[in-house]
Parts: C-alpha cells; structure tokens; sequence
C-alpha cells in the first residue's frame, strides 16, 4: 500500500536510507553546526535519484562511498517543506554522504545564551525535530514513515556534555568528541541532540536524569517513581525494547512539555512543581516508547496513532501507581480540554476528526486535542466495548505485530477488527470516529467525584453563594485546584479575582499548570494584581501551550494588547521557533 506523506520529498518506493553515520560538530561562537551525513541506501532495481528533504541548510557538496562526487540539484523553497535535495544516483552507488551547515534558519535548533540558562555560566542548545523540522539540521529523509538505524560522532567544546536520543555518555571527557548510537530502526523526527552543562543522577536500574547542576536534585526528587513507570508500562504494554529511560530537563524556553527523544525524553523544567503533581507528563512521553515510537504513524495525518495511544497509556501507567480515583482526574482534566477544543475549531470542522489532512498545511497543525483526547476516547470506547482484559491483549499483540513499523490508521482499523473480531456494526462506529467531525453522540464521559466536589464549590463561590474564606479546599490535590480555577465564570470580576488570590495567592503559584489557568481567568477580569506576574512569566518561559494562549488572550484585552505585542517583541528571541512563529500569527509579526 502506498500511502503518500505530504510532508516529505522522500520517494521510499525508490531509495530509502537504511543506516545513517553523521558528524556534527557543535559550534557555539557561531551557533553552527557544522555535518556530515553519509547514508547507506535501500535502492529499487531501476533507481536513480535519492530525495532528501532539506529547509534552509546550507549544503557544500555530495559524494558517493568512494568519496566521488555526486551531481545533485537543490530544488526550488516550498512551503513549510523547504526544499529536496535530489542526489543522481549511478548503478553502482551505495552510499551517500551530504556535507553541509546550519544556518540562522535552522528552525529546529535553539542555541541559548548562558543567561537564558539555569546556571547562567554555560550557552546550551537542544534540538525539536518533531513534526517536520528535523530537516532544518539535517538533510534526511524526514518522514514518519521512513526508519533507519544511525550513529553519530560530536565534537563539541570540551566543557559542555552533548546528549542524543541514543546511547548516552553520563560525563563530560577531555577531548569533546563522543560517539552515540541508535540501533533501532527510528523516523528522522526522533534524531535529537542537546548539549550544556549538564550533570547525570542515577534513580534506577534503567533510568536516571540529566540536569543542569543547579536544578539536578530538583529534578531527582519530582522524578523518583521512574523506575516504577517504567515497571508499571511494562507490565501493561510488553518489554522496553529501547534499553535505558533517561530524561532531560531543559532550560525554560523548551517549547513543548516534553518529547519522546528515545532513551532520553526532552522535559520543559515546568513540570518542577516540588510535589511530583505534574509527574503523569513523564508517564505519557515514557508510553511513546511503545506508542509513537516502537509503533509509529505513517504521516502527520496519521497523528492520533501516536498521541490517542499515549494519551490512553499514560493514564493507565497513572492509574496503576496511584489508583483510579487520581486518574479519573486526569481523564475528566482531558475531557475539559477536549470539549474547549471542539469549540474552538467548530464541532463539524475537518480538524475535529481522527484522521487528518494535513496536505498543503504545516503538519504541526495537526497538534490539537483531538488527536490527544478524542484518540484516548475512542480507545476507551473500545476498550468499553470490549473489556479491559481483550483490550490488553489486542493491545500487547498490536505492539508486537507492529514493533519498529509505521503503520496508518487503516492498518490500525484493519489490524484492530481482526483482533478484537469487531462486527460489522461496531467496525462503523469506529471509522465514524475516525472519519466524522465532532464527538460521536454515543461516548463514555469521565467522571471523578473529587473534581465534581471542588467545581461545585467553584460554582458557589462564581455564583456569590460563598466567599473565598468558605471555600472548603481540605485534601485538594493540584488537579482540584486546576478544576477549581477552569470553572470560575467566565465574566468572573476582578475584585472577586483580587478576592481569591489574596485567599489563595494564585499569582505567585509553584504550579505552572495552576498560574497558567490562573492568568487565563485573570486577564480578561482585568485583574491588574497579575499583570506583573504574567509579564514575568511570559518572559521566562517559552512552553507554546502556555505561551501562545496568554498572548492570544492579551491581544484581547484593550488595556493590554499594545503592551502585550511590544513585550513579544522584546522577548520573542529567547523563544524556541516553534513558540515565536506560533505567536508572530497573533501579531502579525512575522520577521
Ligand atoms: N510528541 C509530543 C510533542 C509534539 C507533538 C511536538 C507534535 C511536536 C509536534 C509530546 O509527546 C507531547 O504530547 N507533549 C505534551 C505533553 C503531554 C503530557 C500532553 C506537551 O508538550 O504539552
Ligand atoms: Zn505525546
């Protein structure tokens, strides 16, 4: 079957890479990464070309394994996709090696001055190559649906410890240069790199964290159950076929909450609460071990195979560690997110199912609720339908059945109405999901009575009914809180939200997810007592799911748009890409 991905120049029907050596050398005086890629070819009987995809690299000159030239033509910029690097093949050509550098376009790096870190002393750089920016790095094949194994040598300065989403050094050595592997076969989006001043603590047999120095112990403490996650995901989804779990906790400016770099999850620093409440982030990029990345979508269309699964996943792993009561409050925290999500897009809008088309479009678009939470829903659906225990075992065997592949939703439907010997009627319901707008009539709705409690006391106190001194908050969790804030009206006043933050001091909250909903209620009240505080905020974290929504609701409040657009623009550099080009929309800034 021939599934085209849109995003990609690759013709894998052609030549595809099958192992990939590289050398980078890490150039912070320049912020430059100087490459070399040489891949080893899978070629079809008749090939001529080998297509890469590269966006805004400079490219210096293509050899073959004898170190022969190659001619090779760069094609004209298209959008979002960069341009393809056509390598004229000759019949007797196995391998091909790109020479190139980075340039001040190579959106997936950000390179950080020492201020912008936690110790303030060392520049650090870490990479985002998910969905389609890995070619802004490295001229590669970059679709989903194309693996290859790799290696890598790194000569970087001989202070600073470089890191892969591969095997791992724990120090830093005399010479500055290391060498990484991957020996699995994985897409180009999953090829990262970061580097720093960066200290490794044990917290198990398998697992362990690298931090910067200053934040290290923090981190060792708000990520001490690793070990039994990956314990508990393992009983529930098979053996960890990546070897070591290790995380990295970036600087601030990390655009997402966390990736799934194999054997070294990428973290946002935002997740520090002090009190482990914001743990299941780790839970859900430990589950794209099996689901996302031993099991990978085909094409960005095919997005919610990865992040549906996950999503389900991490709230098992939650689950079993802390029982149901504490993940039904997650699933219903999901389900709110979910429901604002239709919303928002239209509740018959294409985005709005499963199975996206993201052609013509940035495959970023794609990174919705929907594939999140309506993924995990349909899942739930089945696993309603069917039973817990032959949904385990469906799932156990589609985790074998497709270890190392990428797959399409059709495979999946295909694969899952064999397995679970769906009927005809229910084999409808499940495309309905997948192929329909919305969220079908007929669904399970999380409940969780604790979250019930706190939002009727947000309720009571939204409706005048008590005061925020009556506001019974004995044994709430961070979620209570979470719930708690969401609900408040929307027209909530700003003397009654100077009412509760002098109560509950929300402005000055440890918890990132708290703040950020705090300020999402705040500044349409007009409650002046957070326009420092969000200020702050947005000028020391670059996390786009708290970013890109403060600014957006900003622009909407009179009194502050001017300020807010200025303030973007003052900051925006110390953005991730990802984070910066989101909001220059807002604004209408674009450089
Ligand atoms: N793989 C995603 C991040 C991603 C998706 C990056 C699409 C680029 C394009 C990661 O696993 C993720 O989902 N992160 C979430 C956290 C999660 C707990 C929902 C995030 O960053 O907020
Ligand atoms: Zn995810």
């Amino acid at each position: 079957m021939i599934s085209q991905d849109a995003h990609s120049f690759a013709k894998p029907e052609e030549c595809v890479i099958s192992h990939a050596k590289f050398y980078f050398n890490i150039d912070f005086p320049s912020k430059t990464i100087h490459g070399k890629a040489s891949y080893k070819l899978e070629k079809a009987k008749d090939a001529k070309e080998l297509a890469l995809d590269t966006r805004n690299l400079s490219i210096k000159n293509v050899t073959d394994q004898d170190g022969k030239k190659l001619k090779y033509n760069l094609h004209s910029e298209i959008k979002y996709l960069g341009k393809a690097l056509i390598v004229q093949l000759k019949p007797e050509t196995k391998e091909v090696t790109v020479v190139y550098h980075t340039t001040e376009g190579s959106d997936a790096l950000q390179w950080l001055n020492a201020e912008q870190t936690a110790g303030k002393n060392y520049p650090f750089l870490f990479t985002q190559g998910q969905a389609i920016l890995s070619r802004t790095w490295i001229p590669v094949q970059d679709s989903p649906g194309i693996r290859f194994t790799w290696e890598a040598d790194v000569q970087i300065q001989s202070d600073l410890l470089p890191l892969m989403s591969g095997t791992n050094p724990t120090m830093v050595n005399n010479n500055g240069l290391y060498h990484f592997e991957m020996n699995k076969p994985v897409p180009a989006y999953l090829i990262a790199l970061t580097a720093g001043n960066l200290t490794f603590r044990s917290l198990g047999k398998k697992t362990g964290v690298y931090a910067e120095p200053e934040s290290i112990a923090s981190a060792a403490y708000e990520f001490a159950e690793i070990q039994n996650m990956l314990h508990e995901a393992e009983a529930l989804n098979g053996k960890y076929l990546w070897d070591r779990y290790d995380v990295i906790v970036l600087p601030p400016s990390f655009p997402f909450g966390g990736m799934e770099n194999p054997m070294l999850t990428f973290a946002t620093p935002t997740i520090l609460a002090g009190d482990r409440s914001l743990t299941s982030l780790i839970a859900h990029e430990l589950a794209h071990s099996w689901s996302g990345n031993l099991v990978t979508n085909k094409t960005w269309d095919d997005f919610w195979l990865n992040e549906g699964f996950t999503v389900y996943f991490e709230r098992r792993i939650m689950e079993s560690l802390y029982g149901k009561e504490y993940a039904d409050m997650l699933a219903v925290l999901g389900y709110q997110d979910l429901l604002e999500t239709i919303d928002d897009l239209g509740a018959d809008s294409e985005d709005t199912r499963l199975k996206l088309s993201l052609k013509d479009r940035d495959a970023d678009d794609g990174m919705t609720d929907i594939a999140y939470e309506k993924g995990c829903l349909l899942l739930l659906q089945i696993e309603a339908l069917k039973g817990r225990q032959a949904f385990d075992e469906f799932v156990n065997t589609y985790f074998k059945h497709f270890a190392f592949k990428s797959i399409t939703t059709e495979q999946f439907t295909e694969f899952a109405s064999t397995s679970l010997s769906l009927s005809a009627e229910e084999k409808v319901m499940v495309e309905s999901w997948i192929y329909q707008p919305g969220l079908p009539q007929q669904h399970s709705k999380p409940e969780s009575d604790r979250l019930n409690r706190a939002n009727k006391q947000s309720l009571d106190f939204s409706e005048n009914r008590i005061s925020a001194s009556q506001i019974d908050t004995s044994g709430w969790s961070s979620h209570e809180w979470l719930t708690f804030i969401r609900n408040l009206d929307q027209q909530i006043s700003s003397a009654k939200c100077f009412e509760l933050d002098q109560q509950f001091g929300f402005t000055q909250s440890g918890n990132s997810e708290i703040k950020f909903a705090w300020f999402m209620k705040a500044i349409p009240a007009d409650y002046r007592g957070c326009d420092e505080a969000v200020f702050d905020f947005l000028s020391s974290v670059g996390r786009r799911k708290f970013v890109l929504p403060l600014f957006k609701m900003l622009a909407k409040n009179e009194r502050l748009s001017d300020l807010a657009q200025k303030h973007f623009i003052k900051v925006r550099n110390s953005y991730h890409s990802v984070t910066s080009n989101s909001v220059n929309e807002v604004f209408n800034t674009k450089k």
